[in-house]
Protein backbone atom coordinates (compact mmCIF):
# COMPACT_ATOMS: atom_id res chain seq x y z
CA UNK A 1 0.00 0.00 0.00
CA UNK A 2 1.35 3.54 -0.72
CA UNK A 3 1.80 6.15 2.67
CA UNK A 4 -1.10 7.94 0.80
CA UNK A 5 -3.38 4.69 1.23
CA UNK A 6 -2.18 4.19 4.30
CA UNK A 7 -2.92 7.53 5.53
CA UNK A 8 -6.51 7.67 4.16
CA UNK A 9 -7.26 4.20 5.95
CA UNK A 10 -5.82 5.16 9.55
CA UNK A 11 -7.98 8.76 8.51
CA UNK A 12 -11.30 6.76 7.77
CA UNK A 13 -10.73 4.96 10.92
CA UNK A 14 -10.88 7.68 13.27
CA UNK A 15 -13.46 8.30 11.91
CA UNK A 16 -15.10 5.62 12.02
CA UNK A 17 -14.54 5.01 15.50
CA UNK A 18 -15.63 8.51 16.50
CA UNK A 19 -19.01 7.87 15.38
CA UNK A 20 -19.09 4.14 16.95
CA UNK A 21 -18.57 6.63 20.30
CA UNK A 22 -21.29 9.08 19.65
CA UNK A 23 -23.38 6.19 18.33
CA UNK A 24 -22.87 4.46 21.61
CA UNK A 25 -23.61 6.93 23.62
CA UNK A 26 -26.93 7.99 21.73
CA UNK A 27 -27.83 4.18 22.43
CA UNK A 28 -27.72 4.60 25.87
CA UNK A 29 -30.83 6.87 25.87
CA UNK A 30 -34.29 5.63 25.44
CA UNK A 31 -36.48 6.76 22.27
CA UNK A 32 -38.67 8.67 24.49
CA UNK A 33 -35.70 10.52 26.68
CA UNK A 34 -34.58 12.10 22.71
CA UNK A 35 -37.07 15.51 22.82
CA UNK A 36 -36.13 16.02 26.10
CA UNK A 37 -33.79 19.19 27.17
CA UNK A 38 -31.58 17.42 30.29
CA UNK A 39 -29.83 20.69 30.66
CA UNK A 40 -31.97 24.02 30.33
CA UNK A 41 -28.87 25.69 28.66
CA UNK A 42 -29.03 23.60 25.91
CA UNK A 43 -30.23 22.17 23.32
CA UNK A 44 -33.07 19.26 23.48
CA UNK A 45 -30.94 15.71 22.78
CA UNK A 46 -32.60 15.35 19.21
CA UNK A 47 -30.43 18.50 17.89
CA UNK A 48 -27.36 16.86 18.92
CA UNK A 49 -28.16 13.74 16.99
CA UNK A 50 -28.05 15.93 13.59
CA UNK A 51 -25.61 18.25 14.68
CA UNK A 52 -22.60 16.09 14.58
CA UNK A 53 -23.32 15.26 11.05
CA UNK A 54 -24.72 18.10 9.87
CA UNK A 55 -21.43 19.72 10.96
CA UNK A 56 -19.74 17.50 9.41
CA UNK A 57 -21.25 17.86 5.90
CA UNK A 58 -21.53 21.95 5.89
CA UNK A 59 -17.33 21.87 7.16
CA UNK A 60 -16.31 19.29 4.40
CA UNK A 61 -19.08 19.00 1.78
CA UNK A 62 -20.37 22.29 1.41
CA UNK A 63 -17.35 24.77 2.64
CA UNK A 64 -14.19 22.57 1.89
CA UNK A 65 -15.45 20.73 -1.10
CA UNK A 66 -18.49 22.63 -2.60
CA UNK A 67 -20.79 19.99 -3.10
CA UNK A 68 -24.22 21.17 -3.51
CA UNK A 69 -26.65 20.36 -0.37
CA UNK A 70 -29.48 17.95 -0.67
CA UNK A 71 -31.61 19.34 2.81
CA UNK A 72 -30.72 23.12 3.37
CA UNK A 73 -33.12 23.18 6.04
CA UNK A 74 -31.59 20.62 7.89
CA UNK A 75 -27.99 21.76 6.97
CA UNK A 76 -29.31 25.15 9.01
CA UNK A 77 -30.88 23.87 11.53
CA UNK A 78 -28.93 21.61 13.18
CA UNK A 79 -25.44 23.83 12.51
CA UNK A 80 -24.53 25.66 15.93
CA UNK A 81 -25.00 24.89 19.42
CA UNK A 82 -26.06 27.53 22.20
CA UNK A 83 -24.20 28.52 25.20
CA UNK A 84 -26.89 31.13 26.78
CA UNK A 85 -25.78 32.81 30.44
CA UNK A 86 -26.91 30.46 32.99
CA UNK A 87 -31.03 30.60 33.51
CA UNK A 88 -31.85 32.09 30.33
CA UNK A 89 -33.33 28.90 28.74
CA UNK A 90 -34.65 27.99 24.95
CA UNK A 91 -38.21 27.90 25.07
CA UNK A 92 -38.84 25.60 21.74
CA UNK A 93 -41.49 22.74 22.13
CA UNK A 94 -40.34 19.23 21.22
CA UNK A 95 -42.59 19.53 18.26
CA UNK A 96 -40.81 21.95 16.74
CA UNK A 97 -38.15 19.57 15.99
CA UNK A 98 -38.58 17.09 12.92
CA UNK A 99 -39.03 13.57 13.80
CA UNK A 100 -36.08 10.72 14.37
CA UNK A 101 -36.77 8.94 11.27
CA UNK A 102 -35.74 11.69 8.93
CA UNK A 103 -33.33 12.45 11.18
CA UNK A 104 -31.18 9.12 10.82
CA UNK A 105 -32.31 9.03 6.80
CA UNK A 106 -30.10 12.72 6.19
CA UNK A 107 -27.61 11.37 8.91
CA UNK A 108 -27.16 8.17 6.68
CA UNK A 109 -27.03 10.00 3.49
CA UNK A 110 -24.56 12.31 4.92
CA UNK A 111 -21.98 9.42 5.88
CA UNK A 112 -22.74 7.29 2.62
CA UNK A 113 -21.44 10.94 0.76
CA UNK A 114 -18.44 11.61 3.27
CA UNK A 115 -16.92 8.50 3.00
CA UNK A 116 -16.45 8.95 -0.56
CA UNK A 117 -14.78 13.06 0.04
CA UNK A 118 -13.04 12.18 2.53
CA UNK A 119 -9.45 11.85 1.25
CA UNK A 120 -9.70 15.03 -1.03
CA UNK A 121 -10.53 17.17 2.15
CA UNK A 122 -7.11 18.55 3.63
CA UNK A 123 -6.18 17.13 6.69
CA UNK A 124 -6.72 20.08 9.00
CA UNK A 125 -10.70 20.11 8.35
CA UNK A 126 -10.69 15.86 8.91
CA UNK A 127 -8.97 16.20 12.40
CA UNK A 128 -11.68 19.55 12.81
CA UNK A 129 -14.32 17.26 12.17
CA UNK A 130 -12.84 13.94 14.17
CA UNK A 131 -12.43 16.32 17.57
CA UNK A 132 -15.55 18.10 16.85
CA UNK A 133 -17.51 15.00 17.57
CA UNK A 134 -15.45 13.61 20.07
CA UNK A 135 -16.07 16.90 21.95
CA UNK A 136 -19.79 16.35 21.28
CA UNK A 137 -19.55 12.28 22.67
CA UNK A 138 -18.32 14.23 26.04
CA UNK A 139 -20.74 16.50 25.53
CA UNK A 140 -23.45 14.08 25.56
CA UNK A 141 -22.29 12.35 28.52
CA UNK A 142 -22.67 15.54 30.57
CA UNK A 143 -26.23 16.10 29.18
CA UNK A 144 -27.55 12.09 30.11
CA UNK A 145 -25.67 12.62 33.28
CA UNK A 146 -28.61 14.89 33.79
CA UNK A 147 -31.65 12.76 32.88
CA UNK A 148 -33.59 10.83 35.33
CA UNK A 149 -31.77 6.84 35.46
CA UNK A 150 -35.08 5.64 33.91
CA UNK A 151 -34.73 7.45 31.06
CA UNK A 152 -31.53 5.90 29.96
CA UNK A 153 -30.20 2.69 29.84
CA UNK A 154 -27.09 1.60 32.61
CA UNK A 155 -24.03 0.47 30.86
CA UNK A 156 -21.81 0.20 33.63
CA UNK A 157 -21.19 -1.81 36.59
CA UNK A 158 -22.59 -0.32 39.93
CA UNK A 159 -19.85 2.20 41.22
CA UNK A 160 -17.86 1.30 43.91
CA UNK A 161 -16.12 3.52 46.25
CA UNK A 162 -13.47 2.36 49.14
CA UNK A 163 -14.22 3.97 52.27
CA UNK A 164 -10.90 4.32 53.33
CA UNK A 165 -9.65 8.19 53.99
CA UNK A 166 -7.02 9.82 52.98
CA UNK A 167 -4.43 10.77 55.33
CA UNK A 168 -2.30 13.69 54.09
CA UNK A 169 -2.90 16.10 51.57
CA UNK A 170 0.49 17.71 50.37
CA UNK A 171 1.07 20.81 49.06
CA UNK A 172 4.31 20.18 46.27
CA UNK A 173 6.94 23.04 45.25
CA UNK A 174 7.55 23.92 41.98
CA UNK A 175 10.71 25.88 41.16
CA UNK A 176 10.54 29.09 38.80
CA UNK A 177 11.02 28.29 35.28
CA UNK A 178 9.55 28.59 31.53
CA UNK A 179 6.49 27.05 30.57
CA UNK A 180 5.32 26.68 27.32
CA UNK A 181 1.82 27.23 25.84
CA UNK A 182 -0.05 26.88 22.72
CA UNK A 183 0.80 24.02 20.16
CA UNK A 184 3.91 24.40 17.62
CA UNK A 185 3.12 25.59 14.44
CA UNK A 186 2.24 22.61 11.62
CA UNK A 187 0.91 20.75 13.97
CA UNK A 188 -2.79 20.33 14.70
CA UNK A 189 -4.51 22.21 16.98
CA UNK A 190 -7.47 24.51 17.05
CA UNK A 191 -7.24 28.24 17.10
CA UNK A 192 -7.01 28.80 20.58
CA UNK A 193 -3.88 26.53 21.26
CA UNK A 194 -2.08 29.04 18.54
CA UNK A 195 0.68 30.86 18.22
CA UNK A 196 3.24 28.68 21.08
CA UNK A 197 4.83 30.48 23.34
CA UNK A 198 6.54 30.22 26.72
CA UNK A 199 5.73 32.16 30.04
CA UNK A 200 8.28 32.99 32.75
CA UNK A 201 6.40 31.23 36.06
CA UNK A 202 7.58 31.92 39.65
CA UNK A 203 7.74 29.46 42.08
CA UNK A 204 4.83 28.38 43.50
CA UNK A 205 3.27 25.46 45.89
CA UNK A 206 0.84 23.22 44.74
CA UNK A 207 -1.44 20.34 45.57
CA UNK A 208 -0.62 16.98 45.43
CA UNK A 209 -4.13 15.81 44.47
CA UNK A 210 -7.70 17.29 43.08
CA UNK A 211 -9.56 18.90 46.16
CA UNK A 212 -11.66 16.11 47.25
CA UNK A 213 -15.21 15.52 48.08
CA UNK A 214 -14.10 14.82 51.59
CA UNK A 215 -12.63 18.21 51.79
CA UNK A 216 -15.04 19.85 50.10
CA UNK A 217 -17.73 18.53 52.29
CA UNK A 218 -15.82 20.45 55.21
CA UNK A 219 -16.37 23.53 53.13
CA UNK A 220 -19.93 23.17 53.15
CA UNK A 221 -20.60 21.99 56.63
CA UNK A 222 -18.92 25.26 57.36
CA UNK A 223 -21.79 27.48 55.07
CA UNK A 224 -20.45 26.68 51.44
CA UNK A 225 -22.86 25.98 48.38
CA UNK A 226 -22.84 22.20 47.73
CA UNK A 227 -22.33 21.60 44.14
CA UNK A 228 -24.94 20.24 41.48
CA UNK A 229 -23.63 16.56 41.39
CA UNK A 230 -24.30 16.22 45.15
CA UNK A 231 -27.64 14.87 46.36
CA UNK A 232 -28.80 15.30 49.82
CA UNK A 233 -31.27 12.75 51.45
CA UNK A 234 -32.03 12.26 55.21
CA UNK A 235 -28.80 14.03 56.38
CA UNK A 236 -26.54 12.21 54.17
CA UNK A 237 -25.13 13.76 50.98
CA UNK A 238 -24.76 11.46 47.90
CA UNK A 239 -23.01 11.42 44.67
CA UNK A 240 -25.09 11.80 41.81
CA UNK A 241 -23.20 8.72 39.52
CA UNK A 242 -24.25 8.44 35.66
CA UNK A 243 -26.58 5.32 36.06
CA UNK A 244 -26.48 5.53 40.13
CA UNK A 245 -26.38 7.18 43.12
CA UNK A 246 -23.89 5.98 46.00
CA UNK A 247 -22.58 7.48 48.91
CA UNK A 248 -20.31 10.18 48.79
CA UNK A 249 -16.95 8.77 47.89
CA UNK A 250 -14.82 11.13 50.22
CA UNK A 251 -11.49 10.68 48.19
CA UNK A 252 -13.06 11.22 44.78
CA UNK A 253 -12.34 14.34 43.18
CA UNK A 254 -15.64 16.72 43.43
CA UNK A 255 -16.78 18.59 40.88
CA UNK A 256 -17.76 22.25 41.19
CA UNK A 257 -18.36 25.33 39.18
CA UNK A 258 -15.36 27.80 38.75
CA UNK A 259 -17.02 30.19 40.87
CA UNK A 260 -17.21 27.12 43.82
CA UNK A 261 -13.55 26.73 43.29
CA UNK A 262 -13.09 30.25 43.88
CA UNK A 263 -14.89 29.98 46.89
CA UNK A 264 -13.55 27.29 48.45
CA UNK A 265 -9.97 28.97 47.62
CA UNK A 266 -10.84 31.83 48.79
CA UNK A 267 -11.92 29.72 52.73
CA UNK A 268 -8.95 27.63 52.15
CA UNK A 269 -6.51 31.10 51.88
CA UNK A 270 -4.60 29.88 48.60
CA UNK A 271 -5.88 30.45 45.08
CA UNK A 272 -6.84 28.20 41.71
CA UNK A 273 -3.74 27.83 39.35
CA UNK A 274 -3.24 30.23 36.21
CA UNK A 275 -2.93 28.49 33.18
CA UNK A 276 0.80 29.09 32.75
CA UNK A 277 1.04 27.42 36.67
CA UNK A 278 -0.77 24.59 35.52
CA UNK A 279 1.16 23.90 32.62
CA UNK A 280 4.55 24.56 34.83
CA UNK A 281 3.21 21.93 37.63
CA UNK A 282 2.14 19.31 35.04
CA UNK A 283 5.06 18.92 31.75
CA UNK A 284 8.03 21.08 33.30
CA UNK A 285 10.77 18.31 34.47
CA UNK A 286 12.21 18.72 37.63
CA UNK A 287 14.91 17.61 36.80
CA UNK A 288 15.58 21.09 35.38
CA UNK A 289 14.52 23.60 37.37
CA UNK A 290 16.58 26.21 34.59
CA UNK A 291 13.82 24.62 32.22
CA UNK A 292 14.56 24.90 28.67
CA UNK A 293 11.93 24.51 26.51
CA UNK A 294 13.60 21.01 25.64
CA UNK A 295 12.97 19.93 29.20
CA UNK A 296 9.29 19.75 29.21
CA UNK A 297 7.34 16.83 27.86
CA UNK A 298 3.94 16.53 26.16
CA UNK A 299 2.17 14.54 29.16
CA UNK A 300 2.64 14.91 33.02
CA UNK A 301 3.89 10.80 32.84
CA UNK A 302 6.61 12.19 30.04
CA UNK A 303 6.60 10.76 26.61
CA UNK A 304 4.46 7.43 26.58
CA UNK A 305 1.01 8.01 24.81
CA UNK A 306 -1.98 7.86 27.13
CA UNK A 307 -2.73 4.75 28.19
CA UNK A 308 -5.12 3.27 30.94
CA UNK A 309 -3.32 3.16 33.84
CA UNK A 310 -1.93 6.97 33.09
CA UNK A 311 -5.01 8.02 34.48
CA UNK A 312 -9.24 8.13 34.06
CA UNK A 313 -10.24 9.38 30.20
CA UNK A 314 -10.69 8.11 27.00
CA UNK A 315 -14.20 6.73 28.33
CA UNK A 316 -13.07 4.26 30.38
CA UNK A 317 -15.56 4.57 32.71
CA UNK A 318 -18.26 7.21 33.41
CA UNK A 319 -17.29 8.50 37.11
CA UNK A 320 -14.30 9.56 38.71
CA UNK A 321 -12.55 7.46 40.18
CA UNK A 322 -10.06 7.96 43.88
CA UNK A 323 -7.65 11.43 43.58
CA UNK A 324 -4.51 8.80 43.86
CA UNK A 325 -5.85 6.02 41.75
CA UNK A 326 -3.38 6.84 39.13
CA UNK A 327 0.18 6.89 40.32
CA UNK A 328 1.88 6.64 36.90
CA UNK A 329 0.18 9.47 35.69
CA UNK A 330 2.30 11.81 37.81
CA UNK A 331 4.00 14.70 36.86
CA UNK A 332 7.76 14.77 37.31
CA UNK A 333 6.78 16.58 40.47
CA UNK A 334 4.91 13.85 41.98
CA UNK A 335 1.61 15.62 41.26
CA UNK A 336 -0.87 13.49 40.33
CA UNK A 337 -4.06 13.81 37.83
CA UNK A 338 -3.14 16.53 36.29
CA UNK A 339 -4.70 14.79 33.23
CA UNK A 340 -7.61 13.00 33.74
CA UNK A 341 -10.68 12.21 36.05
CA UNK A 342 -12.00 15.78 35.72
CA UNK A 343 -11.23 19.03 33.99
CA UNK A 344 -9.06 21.02 36.22
CA UNK A 345 -10.04 25.07 36.45
CA UNK A 346 -7.63 27.58 36.24
CA UNK A 347 -7.87 31.04 37.10
CA UNK A 348 -7.13 32.27 33.65
CA UNK A 349 -9.97 33.88 31.50
CA UNK A 350 -10.68 32.24 28.26
CA UNK A 351 -8.70 34.49 25.70
CA UNK A 352 -6.59 34.39 22.70
CA UNK A 353 -2.61 33.70 22.77
CA UNK A 354 -0.69 36.56 20.90
CA UNK A 355 -0.49 35.61 17.34
CA UNK A 356 -4.28 34.19 18.30
CA UNK A 357 -6.08 34.23 14.05
CA UNK A 358 -9.43 32.48 13.65
CA UNK A 359 -9.72 29.97 11.02
CA UNK A 360 -11.90 30.99 8.07
CA UNK A 361 -13.84 27.73 8.12
CA UNK A 362 -15.01 28.04 11.68
CA UNK A 363 -13.90 31.89 12.59
CA UNK A 364 -16.29 31.76 15.48
CA UNK A 365 -15.18 28.66 17.54
CA UNK A 366 -12.83 30.63 20.22
CA UNK A 367 -13.69 33.88 19.07
CA UNK A 368 -16.92 34.11 20.06
CA UNK A 369 -16.27 33.32 24.08
CA UNK A 370 -13.69 36.06 24.21
CA UNK A 371 -15.85 37.71 26.53
CA UNK A 372 -14.31 37.81 29.82
CA UNK A 373 -17.15 35.39 30.87
CA UNK A 374 -15.32 31.84 30.07
CA UNK A 375 -12.27 29.92 32.22
CA UNK A 376 -9.92 27.77 31.31
CA UNK A 377 -10.13 24.25 32.16
CA UNK A 378 -7.03 22.00 31.17
CA UNK A 379 -6.57 18.24 31.96
CA UNK A 380 -9.51 15.84 30.64
CA UNK A 381 -11.97 13.94 31.92
CA UNK A 382 -13.41 10.50 32.17
CA UNK A 383 -14.78 11.38 29.02
CA UNK A 384 -12.13 13.41 26.82
CA UNK A 385 -11.07 11.67 24.18
CA UNK A 386 -7.43 10.44 24.24
CA UNK A 387 -6.34 12.98 21.45
CA UNK A 388 -7.40 15.90 23.39
CA UNK A 389 -4.99 15.36 25.97
CA UNK A 390 -2.43 17.05 23.85
CA UNK A 391 -0.64 19.55 26.46
CA UNK A 392 -1.83 22.23 23.94
CA UNK A 393 -5.44 22.03 24.43
CA UNK A 394 -7.89 24.60 26.21
CA UNK A 395 -11.39 24.04 27.20
CA UNK A 396 -13.25 26.83 28.18
CA UNK A 397 -16.80 27.31 30.47
CA UNK A 398 -19.08 30.09 32.04
CA UNK A 399 -18.14 30.38 35.79
CA UNK A 400 -21.32 29.20 36.84
CA UNK A 401 -22.11 26.15 34.62
CA UNK A 402 -22.43 23.62 37.06
CA UNK A 403 -23.08 20.46 35.04
CA UNK A 404 -19.03 20.25 33.72
CA UNK A 405 -16.73 17.19 35.09
CA UNK A 406 -14.25 20.00 36.15
CA UNK A 407 -12.62 19.53 39.20
CA UNK A 408 -9.80 21.86 40.60
CA UNK A 409 -6.58 22.15 42.82
CA UNK A 410 -5.32 24.77 44.77
CA UNK A 411 -1.74 26.62 44.91
CA UNK A 412 -0.09 29.17 47.31
CA UNK A 413 2.73 31.36 46.16
FE1 LIG B 1 -20.78 21.55 17.86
Amino acid sequence: MSTAMVASRALQERIDSARKLTDYVFSLLRPEALYSRPIPERHRLVFYLGHLEAFDWNLIARKTLDVPSFHPTFDKLFEFGIDPPVGQAASDEPSDWPRADEMRSYNQRIRRTLDQLIEQAPEEIANVAIEHRLMHAETLAYLLHNLPYDQKASASTPLNYSSRTLSSFPMIEITAGLATLGQRSGSFGWDNEFAEHQVDVPAFRISKYKITNGQYLDFVRAGGAPPHFWKRSRDKWFYHGMFSEVPLPLNAPVYVTHAEAAAYAGWAGKSLPTEPQFHRAAYASSAAPEASNARERPFPWGHAEPSAKRGNFDFHQWDPLDVDAHPAGDSAWGVSQLVGNGWEWTATKFGPFPGFEPRPFYPGYSQNFFDEEHYVMKGGSPVTAACMLRRSFRNWFRPNYPYVYASFRLVED
